[in-house]
């Protein structure tokens, strides 16, 4: 049993990351240990999970399990979870409940939690003690050692601990099983330094580490050759991409390499305000199959808690580096994210961070109460807002919000886009897929338009999406 431990997952020396190409194997025992049985996996949080379900479902074909998106037909069921914020924990624990339900009618069934709340101590102690029935556990750090800690649980016929609090190592060649056939998912750096004082992920997925060029551009061209239309580039910093590998590389130049390999769309997430510099502009506007959409999350308006927050910008710097991207890329669609109710947070300080959003006019907004997560300074900070102000600040910034989210999309309407069909709308006979600007949009199309990037004009706008028809070129 290895247990999670938060003081380690703090640490950060300067031992460079190995990177790690061989270390994923199934042993033959376990070979067809999944055979005539299915597995199903639910995924929280952000891309980064979402694309870890993607290799775990492929190491758990590897077994022979098939995939079912019916929870009562699976053998095997794995939460992929998130520690951003408490509801995520309350929705976990929420659905271990069901979980716990359909085993005690069916013994049998193997439960796994995996992801960044298991790398959290008191999850895991949790788990432990008062969920024994849950079979294992594993992190961040190891998951493509599943199927030998899936046998350790069999053998054993008891619960397996597997979480490690490391910096953390580059693992390549893990077998991936990718959602969807057009769009595809690609880690170029790991892990986070930044340590943003109200933030779990650096305690969850180690230090950052950026994955060779060469290993990301080999990956996009395969794509390529397998006809994939979109790569999205995943870092929780991917302007930071290269700082640790100390060869003279940034994000500008992976880019740029990537453009080249002729891919239709790249898009990236997520670019801090912090390392955003004039080459990525620069590149952005120079290549047309790089997406003119730009996820760039200001957090706080107000310098004070911008401050408390450890994000190294200030309003100002926000809104010039705005300004900026907008003036060199003048069709780019720009969102963020906005926390409200950080510890300390004054009606000042809240109206500055409307004023932000009053001067971006942002194209939409994720937007946060302050949730304190254990372990992070910002924690212990006192937080002397009463639950109802801080239910107000978020309805009130929300209002903003969705006025100019509303606005930037009515800009859309009988304009001609390009859209990739991506797969088949919940509106009856359509299709829906994103524009360049990654406004989701419905369209009356036959499947056999699925996977193609077509002109769609606009032709109504709805509160969440935009409708359109084809546009047949001549
Ligand atoms: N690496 C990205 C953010 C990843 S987390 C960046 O630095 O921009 C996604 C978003 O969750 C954050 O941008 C932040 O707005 C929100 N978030 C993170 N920790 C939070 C917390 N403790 N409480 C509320 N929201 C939080
Ligand atoms: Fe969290 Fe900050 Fe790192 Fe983003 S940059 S993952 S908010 S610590
Ligand atoms: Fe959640 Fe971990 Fe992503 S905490 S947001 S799943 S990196």
């Amino acid at each position: 049993m290895n247990l999670p431990d938060l003081k380690e997952a703090k640490i950060r020396t300067n031992k460079k990351s190995r990177i790690i190409k061989d270390d994923y194997k199934v042993p033959n025992e376990m070979k067809n240990i999944g055979k005539n049985k299915k597995y199903y996996i639910k995924t929280y949080g952000c891309q980064m999970n979402v694309h870890d379900s993607e290799n775990i479902s492929a190491i758990l074909e590897d077994m022979g399990y098939v995939k079912t998106e019916d929870l009562k037909d699976a053998d095997i069921i794995l939460l992929n979870t998130c520690a951003i914020r408490e509801n995520a924990h309350n929705k976990m624990f929420g659905f271990l409940g069901r979980v716990k339900h359909l085993k005690e009618t069916k013994k049998d069934i193997i439960c796994g939690i995996c992801g960044c709340m298991a790398q959290e101590e008191n999850v895991v102690e949790s788990i432990k003690n008062k969920y024994k029935w849950v079979d294992i556990v594993f992190g961040t750090h190891n998951l493509h050692k599943l199927p030998n800690i899936l046998k350790e649980s069999i053998d054993k016929q008891k619960q397996e601990i597997d979480v490690v609090s490391i910096e953390g190592d580059i693992y390549e060649n893990i077998p991936v099983k990718r959602d969807s056939k057009y769009k595809a998912w690609v880690n170029i750096m790991l892990g986070c330094d930044k340590f943003c004082t109200y933030c779990i992920v650096p305690y969850t997925r180690g230090k950052q580490r950026s994955r060779m060029p060469i290993d990301i551009i080999n990956e996009v061209k395969d794509l390529v050759k397998d006809n994939y239309k979109e790569v999205t580039l995943l870092g929780q910093n991917v302007n930071a991409y290269g700082k640790d590998l100390n060869i003279d590389y940034t994000m500008g130049d992976l880019l740029e390499d990537v453009a080249k390999t002729g891919i239709d769309r790249i898009r990236f997430v997520t670019s801090h305000p912090w390392d955003f510099d004039d080459k990525m502009i620069e590149i952005i506007a120079k290549y047309d199959n790089i997406m003119p959409y730009i996820h760039l999350p200001l957090q706080s308006g107000s310098d004070r808690i911008l401050k408390l927050m450890g994000r190294r910008y200030t309003k100002e710097k926000y809104i010039n580096l705005f300004n900026k991207i907008k003036e060199y890329i003048p069709n780019a669609a720009i969102t963020t994210d906005i926390i409200v109710a950080f510890p300390g947070e004054t009606e000042d300080d809240f109206k500055d961070t409307l004023d932000v959003v009053k001067t971006c006019k942002f194209d939409s907004a994720f937007t946060f109460i302050y949730s304190p997560r254990e372990g992070t300074p910002a924690a212990r900070m006192e937080n002397t807002l009463t639950e109802e102000e801080k239910n107000n600040r978020l309805y009130e910034l929300n209002e903003l919000v969705n006025k100019y989210a509303n606005e930037a999309n009515q800009k859309y309407l009988n304009k001609i886009v390009p859209v990739l069909l991506e797969d088949i709308s919940e509106k009856e006979g359509n299709l829906m897929g994103y524009t360049d600007t990654m406004k989701l949009v419905n369209v009356e199309a036959p499947k056999s338009y699925l996977g193609k990037i077509v002109n769609v004009k606009i032709t109504d706008i709805k509160t969440w999406s935009l409708d359109g028809e084809l546009v047949e070129k001549n």
